[in-house]
């Protein structure tokens, strides 16, 4: 017997791939009812081959996120200045200009299902299509990095992701083990680990591009530039034991405040600022403008507004939308450029590298990842999945490759200068860069948080160094002293550890440390 259950005959009709209609979707075929299946059952196996095709790997990092579109629209000015003078850059070149922009949330280490609530950076991700083609703004919802060489990336991922024997996740001896042999992260962990390091959700969060980029303007003069998005919701941040109470029953809960927001109408707003640095190496300053561990004064390099993002949109399809949406620090658009930072240049090789591996070769023809505003026209060609011939009309089909005299593509020209930005000379080296001025920068966020910013970050170290092998912990404790003394001191109380015990540790064969650190490290405590 069969049933059509509440079927009616207004559905659409089920098809395969082929446009076939589909009259059971219930039965293969087979050779009488208890039959052997037949090899030929194409509706079949189309079904079920795709569905073993169905994942993708998941993102090797930020594999948790949730995607929203919206629009960016220009302020036309630097703060108070005409943006010219600084950038030709046309998606901020004039008051009420719109992008339009999508943005992918995320969280860092866990897997694609694993808890929106957890202790980690936010992933900060925001595409705009701009005129000029695709700018990538990849950034974090903190201000600084763990690491300043991109070479350490995969070690520092690795400590963080599971055990590899027993997949056990988030243990504190690997997290801790690792950072305690790279003081460079001491700044950002007292970000992650006080209330920062918790958002309430994706709306009450800031974000920031965390590594040095550089702005050119028509004449071919540069400037360094860091990048700020202020919530116009407040920062909101959960403490260890709300993310508890959240996470018990709900792993999601990021992802439907913000959806929830924007269906009904509540459209989150974000104001971008950007500081400025004259392009060079700022001798005069205690660290390095290249070094995404260090945050620059604000008296001194001042937010100067560029402009207000609104999110509007959520996704038709989540696979299609987030799971393939691949952004990249590499992706600029004429005005905006590069520095040296030496995480900025490994991340702009890493992200395309393992979006080619990730989605395919042909990422970039995606609707999600291909530009809006701006036309392509390229002679790549082939390549699994590839969708579009990107030629335009009326270029000969024949001719995939430039230059030609026969028709094709050709070269623009550069709309101003082709020249641009200080002279570079050196040796070629392997050197940590001068000014590693770990620990100040470390110390000052802790005294100028509020007292019960400080009673988190020290709660939630005490909690993670104490399951920590007393190696370790002793190490973390030096460092914490050499940021400042009441948190180290506070930490190592809580954990058994006095300064006393950890006065004869030497500095790491890996620092170089300043009259001043050293004069600090003699007198711990
Ligand atoms: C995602 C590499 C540092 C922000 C990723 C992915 C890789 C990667 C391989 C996965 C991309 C994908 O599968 O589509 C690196 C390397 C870094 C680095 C090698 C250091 C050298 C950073 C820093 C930030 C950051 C400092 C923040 C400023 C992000 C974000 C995503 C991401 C937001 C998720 C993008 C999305 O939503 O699809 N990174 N990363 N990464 N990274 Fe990094």
């Amino acid at each position: 017997m069969t049933t059509t259950g509440d079927r009616t005959s207004e559905q659409p009709v089920l098809t395969n791939r082929q446009g076939h209609p589909v009259y059971d979707n219930q039965n293969q075929r087979t050779v009488g009812s208890r039959g052997p299946a037949t090899l030929e059952n194409y509706q079949f196996l189309e079904k079920i081959s795709h569905f073993d095709r169905e994942r993708i790997p998941e993102r090797v990092v930020h594999a948790r996120g949730t995607t929203a579109f919206g629009h960016f629209e220009a302020t036309g000015t630097w703060g108070d200045e005409p943006i010219e003078r600084y950038t030709r850059a046309k998606l901020f070149s004039e008051a009420g200009k719109k992008s339009d922009l999508a943005i992918r949330f995320s969280t860092v280490a866990g897997g694609r299902d694993s808890s929106e609530v957890a202790r980690d950076p936010r992933g900060f991700a925001v595409k705009f299509y701009t005129e000029d083609g695709n700018w990538d703004l990849v950034g974090n919802n903190l201000a600084v990095f763990f690491i300043r060489d991109a070479i350490k990336f995969p070690d520092f991922i690795h400590s963080q992701k599971p055990d590899p024997v027993d997949f056990e996740r988030q243990v504190a001896n690997r997290v801790f083990d690792f950072i305690s042999q790279t003081p460079e992260a001491m700044h950002m962990v007292t970000l992650v680990f006080g209330p920062r390091g918790i958002p309430a959700s994706y709306r009450e969060m800031q974000g920031f591009g965390v590594n040095t980029y550089k702005w050119v303007n028509a004449q071919g003069e540069t400037k360094l530039v860091k990048y700020h998005w202020i919530p116009q919701q407040g920062v909101k941040s959960y403490t260890a034991e709300d993310a508890a109470a959240v996470q018990a029953t709900d792993l999601g809960s990021h992802t439907r405040d913000l959806y929830d927001a924007i269906k009904a109408g509540n459209y989150p707003k974000w104001d971008l600022f950007v500081q400025m640095m004259d392009d060079h190496d700022h001798p005069e300053l205690d660290f390095d403008p290249l070094d995404d561990t260090k945050v620059w004064d604000e008296n001194r390099f001042p937010l100067g507004k560029v402009g207000t993002m609104t999110l509007t949109g959520v996704p038709q399809d989540f696979f299609a939308e987030s799971e393939q949406i691949a952004f990249g620090t590499g992706v600029l658009v004429d005005g905006l450029d590069f520095s040296d930072d030496k995480m900025l240049v490994g991340r702009t090789f890493s992200y395309s590298d393992t979006q080619r591996y990730r989605v395919g070769p042909n990422y970039l023809q995606l609707p999600v990842n291909s530009p809006k505003g701006a036309r392509v026209a390229t002679n790549q060609r082939d390549g699994q999945m590839t969708y579009v011939v990107d030629r335009p009309e009326g270029v000969n089909p024949t001719v995939n490759y430039e230059p030609s005299t026969i028709g094709g593509l050709r070269e623009d020209v550069y709309p101003t200068h082709d020249v641009q930005g200080p002279e570079i000379s050196g040796r070629l080296t392997r050197k940590r860069i001068e000014r590693t001025n770990d620990y100040l920068q470390a110390g000052q966020r802790y005294q100028l948080s509020e007292q019960w910013e400080k009673d988190e970050l020290v709660a939630n170290l005490t909690g993670a160094l104490g399951t920590c092998d007393r190696h370790i912990a002793e190490r973390m404790v030096w460092h914490l002293l050499m940021c400042d003394d009441e948190l180290g001191n506070r930490v190592g109380e809580g954990i058994g550890i006095t300064a006393d015990d950890v006065r004869h540790l030497e500095p790491l064969r890996t620092q170089t440390l300043t009259e001043d650190e050293l004069d600090r490290a003699r007198n711990l405590g």
